[in-house]
């Protein structure tokens, strides 16, 4: 247990510190933009778990909300880059329905308009950061 959570650690770590990885990039498409046209037809427009597209799941996206709550007030923004990239399983997640958005943000990348994935999920982060619940 300890094991996996230090090599999930290193990993999200590693990534965050690749070179290509500018902490003052400041994005294209804000966070906010982003998380609408991507992640809200799922969690929601206020990030709540309750998108249109949340009853036609097998599972129920996750209120995003709450994130920082269910982790002592903090909010483990690495974590949830590792999660958003697809590069850390989320618990329980075999029949994974949560898109993994380095592989789909990939596609893209390069493209007149569109950041690196890199940016774009950290982008999100930051914004998820932002309608933390008290
Ligand atoms: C197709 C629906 C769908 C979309 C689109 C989607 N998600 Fe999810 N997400 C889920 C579901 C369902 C879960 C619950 C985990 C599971 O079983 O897959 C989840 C879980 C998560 C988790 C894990 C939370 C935790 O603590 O376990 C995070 C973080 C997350 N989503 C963020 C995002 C972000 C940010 C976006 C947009 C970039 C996004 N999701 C887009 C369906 C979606």
């Amino acid at each position: 247990m300890f094991l996996k959570r230090f090599a999930i650690l290193v990993a999200s770590t590693a990534m965050l510190s690749a070179p290509s990885l500018a902490e003052d990039q400041t994005p294209i498409v804000s966070g906010e933009d982003e998380f609408m046209w991507n992640c809200a037809e799922c969690h929601g427009f206020g990030g709540r778990g309750d998108g249109p597209l949340a009853e036609v799941l097998i599972k129920k996206p996750t209120d995003l909300t709450q994130i920082a709550k269910n982790n002592v007030g903090v909010f483990p923004a690495d974590t949830i880059f590792a999660m958003i990239a697809g590069r850390e399983n989320v618990v329980g997640h075999q029949s994974f329905q949560m898109p993994r958005f380095w592989q789909r943000f990939q596609q893209t990348e390069g493209e007149r308009g569109f950041d690196k994935p890199e940016v774009r999920i950290k982008a999100i982060v930051d914004y998820l950061g932002t309608i933390q619940a008290p």
